[in-house]
Order: structure tokens, then C-alpha cells, then sequence
């Protein structure tokens, strides 16, 4: 056995001896593929928006940890009210967790309706995989149905209702029983509605994230309420990314004044301190899967409800609410969103972009260069598809500091989904560093040729 690092040695690593350990301990390509992006660099301290990298360089966080960051980086009123409980049996299954029961509570006051039984698990997918049983237990139906170009986890049950086929093709056979739709379209919810008496659910995000962030028509929520009412079929609405104030509302399930039967939530649950993934339901959608004693243990987690994530879940609700974060998130966003429609409008580049709050994409027009496809097969549009969005938050990332990322199944779009606690002066440096590139790399073109040669090298090596 070689020599065990101790975490006070772990934090002194170079990023050198971080790239390796990585590569050789965790995910050889995925390092590959950071440093082809010039996106390997050693962050080594975050506080709110900004983060550090080891030669003390200041970058801002507007990809917000997919949404986990709404309260952002190290918020110290979390850890602050997380040491509170430090001395308390953090893990002691066979009691009633004091400060679980508390955070369920917390939830129930602020999630809509008659929603008010949780389970706490430790991520999203968990959360979807809970919500997937309970459907079918309550109900005694089998069918989950869900949309084209979703996402909601990548573990067994959730990939399976998870409508990008990148992510499914290799796993196969997933969970059976589940159809897709597209998504904002009603008329084929209801024709597949009316085909079966046999669907639990319909589960949904009420704006797709890693889909590219799709908004829907105004309304959709509202009528999917009330077609899975209409069929008797319940409605799991996953606001894993867009709950917690991060579109405006506390929910965005608020803005239609839609209360689903399941609700799943993740991500800034913890207040981006501690993991924690959580479904919230109805008595009585519960009662029907779960409601005898013999029945009390079908659905558990080991570390669902732990203390210190539960302390983590009070916390984090009691300062979203007492700093009307969704407020915040609204009116910032309504700003950032009109300050990149001016720049929509200004360059080709840019094909659209939209969102709410603080959930925002920006989609890019596809370059056409039959030049440059005839010089490397057809690889110059291939490229440019999948990464087009990594290459501009590449130069975001290389030339401005500022992080950012693609989003999962649509690789053309970039995601702007900062802290809720950004400042608007944070704001203007990002849209003005747009600009900057959109000036000087005036079609997309010229931002692949300047910015992808490492991966062009990389690809065609
Ligand atoms: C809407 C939605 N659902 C589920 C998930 C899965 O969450 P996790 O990565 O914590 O499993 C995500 C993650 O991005 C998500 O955006």
C-alpha cells in the first residue's frame, strides 16, 4: 500500500498531482475532455458568486452547481445553523429524527397546496426514483409517461423516463412501461391519456433544463393538471432545478397556481451545503401506497434525513424565505433576460434567447462551412453541433472568468444560472463579456476557428 494522503495534504495538491488523481482514480476521459476545453483549472476557494483558482485568480459562478447554488458558494448562515447539530446522533435510523420531522415541516409550509408527506433522500434522481414507486404503489398502475428531451437523473428508474437517447442507448433494457411525449404539446398527452387505463403518471419539469431550457407555452401546466385529473392519472412535477426560487416563484409550478400530486426537489434543497433530494406528496396519495404499518419500510434511504442535511434543509428554506430570493431572482432576471434579448437582437450569433428568473439559455445558430467539411469529412459540423456551447463558455471561462456550461441534451445552448444573491454589477461584466466575444468573433465561424483548434487536434488525433 502506498502512502495515504491526509486532507490537509489533499488540499495542498498541485494541479498537476489533481489531474492525475482524477485520471487515474476517477474518469480518465472526462479530464481529457476538460483540458481539450481548456477547462482544467484548480478552483481551490468559493465564496457566494466568485471563485478562486490556486494562483488566486477571481472567476464568477454563473453556472450556480446546475441550480444547487441558489443560496451560492459556502453560504455561512447554512454552515452556521448546520454546527448547530454537530453534537446530535447524525445517523440513528431506528429513532424519529427530531430535526427530519422539522425540515418535512418547513417544506410542507412553503410547497403548494395539500402537499405535506416527504421522503428525503440524498439527490435528485433518488427523489425521481422515490416519486416513480410512489406513483405506482398509489395508484396499482404501471405506466409512467414522460417527455421528449427531459432529464431527470441517471440512475436505473430515472433514466428510463430521462428522453435523451445518448444517455439511454447503452443501458438497455431500462424500466418498462414508460412512453414518452413531447413536451408543451397537450394533444399528444391526451391522445396517449386516452389510450390506456393503465398510466400511474405523467411526470414533467415545468421548464426543461438540461433540455435546453424550454419554456412552455403559458398554460401547459395548468392543463396538464387538469388532463391527468381529468384520466385519474397523477402528476410528478420535477422542480429539481427550477424549485427554490431559481425562476422567480418559490416554485414555478406558482405562476399557473398548479398543485401537483408529487413534487420532486434536489439540488439547493441542502442550500449547496449539504446533498439532499426530497419528493413531497398528498395524505392521501401516500396513505394509498404506504399507509399500513406492514408497509413502513418499503421506501427508506440510510442517509434520507440525516441530521445535518435536515439542519441544512431548515436553514435553506428559512433563508430563501427571509431574503425573498425568489423576488430577487425575478427581478434580476427580468434585467439579465432583457440585457441578452438587446444582444439577440444585435448578432447573428446568437439564435435565442430565453428562461425565467434566474434559469436562462442562450442558444446559438449553427455555423454552415461546406469548406471546412470538406477538409475534415463532415467533422467541422459534427464539432461544432456538440460543442458549440462549450466553445463559448470556453472563452467565457479563458478570456473573462466567468464559468458556465452547455446544457446536458442540448449542447447548443449555454445555461446562465447564477446564485440567486448575484449583484447586478455581476450581471453587466457577464453580458458585456458576451459582447465582447460576439464583437470579435462576428459569426461562428471565427469562434471555432479561434477557439477549437485543441479540439480539432484532439479529435482528429
Ligand atoms: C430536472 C432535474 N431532475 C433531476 C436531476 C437529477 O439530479 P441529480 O443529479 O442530483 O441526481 C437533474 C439534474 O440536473 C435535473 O435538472
Amino acid at each position: 500500500m502506498n502512502k495515504l494522503y491526509s486532507v490537509e495534504q489533499a488540499l495542498k495538491l498541485s494541479k498537476d498531482q489533481v489531474q492525475s488523481n482524477y485520471k487515474n482514480h476517477i474518469n480518465p476521459e472526462f479530464v481529457k475532455m476538460l483540458k481539450l476545453l481548456n477547462f482544467d483549472k484548480n478552483y481551490i476557494k468559493a465564496d457566494d458568486v466568485e471563485v478562486f483558482d490556486q494562483d488566486g485568480n477571481k472567476y464568477l459562478d454563473f453556472l450556480g452547481g446546475y441550480g444547487s447554488l441558489n443560496l451560492g458558494h459556502n453560504r455561512k448562515e447554512i454552515i452556521d445553523e448546520v454546527n448547530k447539530v454537530i453534537d446530535r446522533p447524525n445517523l440513528l435510523q431506528a429513532s424519529i429524527g427530531g430535526i427530519y420531522g422539522a425540515a418535512a415541516y418547513n417544506l410542507a409550509q412553503i410547497t403548494p397546496g395539500n402537499l405535506s408527506i416527504s421522503f428525503f433522500g440524498n439527490s435528485g434522481t433518488e427523489a425521481v426514483e422515490g416519486a416513480i414507486k410512489l406513483a405506482r404503489a398509489s395508484t396499482g398502475k404501471e405506466k409512467i409517461i414522460y417527455c421528449k428531451d427531459s432529464f431527470h437523473g441517471k440512475s436505473y428508474g430515472s433514466l428510463s423516463i430521462t428522453g435523451r437517447e445518448k444517455y439511454q442507448k447503452r443501458f438497455n433494457p431500462l424500466l418498462p412501461k414508460t412512453e414518452q411525449v413531447n413536451f408543451n404539446d397537450l394533444d399528444s398527452l391526451k391522445e396517449k391519456l386516452k389510450s390506456s387505463d393503465n398510466i400511474a403518471a405523467v411526470i414533467l419539469e415545468p421548464i426543461q433544463g438540461e433540455g435546453g431550457v424550454i419554456v412552455p407555452s403559458e398554460g401547459y401546466l395548468l392543463n396538464v393538471r387538469k388532463l391527468c385529473d381529468h384520466y385519474s392519472v397523477l402528476m410528478i412535477l420535477d422542480e429539481i432545478q427550477t424549485g427554490l426560487g431559481r425562476t422567480g416563484k418559490l416554485f414555478a409550478a406558482n405562476y399557473e397556481e398548479v398543485t401537483p400530486d408529487i413534487m420532486c426537489l434536489a439540488k439547493s434543497l441542502g442550500g449547496g451545503i449539504e446533498p439532499v433530494g426530497a419528493y413531497i406528496t398528498s395524505k392521501k396519495v401516500w396513505n394509498k401506497a404506504y399507509g399500513r404499518m406492514d408497509d413502513a419500510l418499503l421506501h427508506t434511504s440510510t442517509f434520507g434525513g440525516n441530521t445535518r442535511a435536515s439542519a441544512a434543509v431548515i436553514a435553506s428554506i428559512n433563508y430563501i424565505v427571509d431574503n425573498d430570493l425568489s423576488n430577487q431572482a425575478f427581478k434580476k432576471g427580468e434585467y439579465f433576460l432583457s440585457e441578452l434579448k438587446i444582444l439577440e437582437e444585435k448578432y447573428d450569433l446568437v439564435k435565442e434567447v430565453r428562461g425565467k428568473g434566474l434559469l436562462i439559455g442562450l442558444e446559438f445558430n449553427q455555423p454552415e462551412s461546406k469548406i471546412m467539411d470538406r477538409l475534415s469529412s463532415g467533422m467541422f459540423s459534427k464539432l461544432s453541433y456538440q460543442y458549440l456551447g462549450a466553445m463559448v463558455a470556453g472563452t467565457l471561462n479563458n478570456n473573462h472568468n466567468i464559468i458556465t456550461a452547455y446544457t446536458l441534451n442540448n449542447p447548443n445552448v449555454i445555461r446562465l444560472e447564477p446564485p440567486l444573491t448575484v449583484s447586478y454589477e455581476q450581471i453587466d461584466y457577464v453580458v458585456n463579456s458576451l459582447k465582447d466575444i460576439f464583437e470579435n468573433n462576428s459569426n461562428i465561424f471565427n469562434l471555432t476557428i479561434n477557439n477549437a483548434s485543441n479540439l480539432f487536434k484532439g479529435f482528429f488525433k
